[in-house]
């Protein structure tokens, strides 16, 4: 671990610097900057430019995204434009034709790595069987909520899917440990909001934010590696994701890297869906009542009556079940993805290069689509802000309407564990608690809040301005 104490070191030294030195190396990264990011020359087949320097574009991008790619479609009035990230090309498509192309296109490509994760993603036989453990840490986490209260969806739903996320797709060693979970919440937080544009604009540097992206990263690798290390010497063999990945004989150091990666792809997307659904569920009282009733329906044709407890009962509806026969639930998920998931795709044009939009894409270029550019569309859905699960894109000659979990050539790899998670905790709060959304004064708002796309992670809206206020119902959880 050499390198990363002197990493460490050197990294308190700089904080710990004076006003002197910060400014010296601000002057010149900010030179660095300058010379790096020269103009780039519109020609008839490029796509506009970005108006200013290009360097500009680098803090919106990051920090309000989806107002910065509306801005360049209104300035350029182009359904193409482009702008810098340091040297690198950035592409901005909208429209059905170039939807379609991006999502087709041979050479437009995501990463190859999480092809080969899909293998150790939970599906059929495992996927069943996890249906009863995820209702356990759902019971558990539930019944810590007591008999009434108040909370903040996007806190303790994020929470609650976090814990069920971490059971499905690490080790019983990590999930059966509670405080190790929230311990793992807090580093994967820090990785998600590590990315700034200092991380980017300087990534050789050692900036706050760059160091401690770093040492999350290091302390979730030690956390995976002491759980391998845990079940190797047990000798134990356990019906879950890490177990696959052991018994298929992986390097320790693959199996860290798959177990990572499934959870950055997995945790955080799951946890913002699902807390939107309970949020527009808290809004919507009509929704509520049709999703209740159609869990109580599948409890009364599927679950043996002889047992109390709402977990155990849930656990008896098969997993077929769950994935054929909840056309609301499935309704609200696609329609929460929708309007609530601020998901920008983003490729490199691995070449050759490619016309979209009449507008050459060049190879090595980076293409990005906002997902605002479809699931907004006023033309597609009318009132795109309001949340109605029953709605149908306007017409249906419309390329491509829906794009929620992808299309093409990468389309998730997660979409059946993630919607069974979301069906299975959503069912037992829905069961377990009457609930309602209030705003910070306690009062129940004319409409639930309206989602925020400029936060790339969970759309929130402003903290401390919705609550979910609940109360138990009698039923065992
Ligand atoms: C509600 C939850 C989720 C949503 C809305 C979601 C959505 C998406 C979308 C839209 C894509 C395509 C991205 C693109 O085209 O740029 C994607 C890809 C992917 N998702 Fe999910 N996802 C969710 C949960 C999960 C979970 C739980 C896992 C892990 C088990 C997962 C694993 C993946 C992987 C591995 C890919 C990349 C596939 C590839 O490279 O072809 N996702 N997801």
């Amino acid at each position: 671990m050499p390198y990363i104490i002197g990493l460490h070191s050197a990294a308190s030294a700089f904080l710990s610097a004076g006003f002197a030195t910060h400014f010296s190396v601000a002057v010149v990264i900010c030179l660095v900057i300058v010379l790096a990011t020269a103009s780039p020359e519109d020609g008839d087949e490029a796509p506009k430019s970005l108006p200013g320097p290009p360097f500009l574009s680098i803090i919106p991008f990051f920090r309000q995204r989806y107002d910065f790619l509306n801005w360049g479609f209104h300035v350029t009035g182009q359904p193409t434009f482009q702008f810098k990230l340091m040297n690198n090309t950035v592409i901005v498509l909208s429209g059905a034709s170039a939807r379609r192309a991006f999502f087709y296109a041979k050479g437009f490509d995501l990463t190859e790595g999480f092809k080969i994760l899909s293998g150790a993603i939970p599906m059929n036989a495992p996927l069943s069987d996890l249906i009863p453990a995820i209702l356990k840490d759902s019971r558990r986490i539930l019944e810590s909520y007591g008999t009434s209260g108040t909370f903040d969806p996007f806190e303790k739903i994020y929470e609650l899917i976090f814990q069920t996320t971490v059971r499905s797709l690490s080790s019983s060693e990590i999930s059966d440990d509670a405080a190790l979970v929230s311990r793992l919440k807090t580093l994967y937080d820090r990785l998600d909001t590590g990315t700034t544009p200092a991380t980017v604009l300087v990534p050789w540097f050692p900036t706050p934010a760059m160091i401690k992206k770093l040492w999350a990263t290091k302390e979730i690798y030690d956390i995976v590696v002491r759980a391998i290390n845990a079940r190797e010497q047990s000798g134990i063999s356990r019906n879950d994701t890490l177990q696959m990945l052991v018994d298929s004989g992986d390097e320790k150091l693959v199996i860290v890297g798959f177990i990572m990666g499934l959870l950055i792809a997995g945790a955080r997307a799951t946890g913002t869906t699902a807390s939107w659904i309970i949020t527009f569920l808290g809004g919507h009282a009509d929704w509520r009542y049709k999703a209740k009733t159609e869990v109580e329906s599948l409890l009364t044709a599927y679950s043996d009556a002889a047992t109390s407890e709402l977990s155990s009962r849930l656990a008896g509806i098969p997993l077929e079940i769950w994935e054929s026969q909840t056309p609301i639930l499935d309704a609200i998920i696609r329609e929460t993805l929708r309007v609530a998931q601020p998901h920008t795709a983003m490729r490199r044009n691995l070449g050759p290069e490619v016309y979209i939009n009449d507008k050459l894409i060049p190879s090595g270029a980076y293409v990005v689509y906002p997902f605002s550019d479809v699931h907004l569309d006023p033309e597609i859905y009318p009132e795109p802000w309001c949340f109605d699960p029953s709605r149908k894109p306007s017409n249906s000659n419309i390329d491509l309407p829906y794009v929620g979990w992808g299309v093409g050539s990468t389309t998730c790899l997660g979409t059946r564990l993630a919607k069974v998670e979301l069906k299975l905790t959503m069912a037992l709060f829905l069961l377990a608690f009457d609930f309602v959304l209030v705003d910070k004064s306690g009062d129940v708002p004319a409409s639930p809040p309206k989602p925020n796309w400029n936060d790339i992670l969970q759309c929130r809206p402003p903290h401390g301005s919705c609550f979910v206020k609940y109360t138990r119902t009698p039923l065992a959880l």
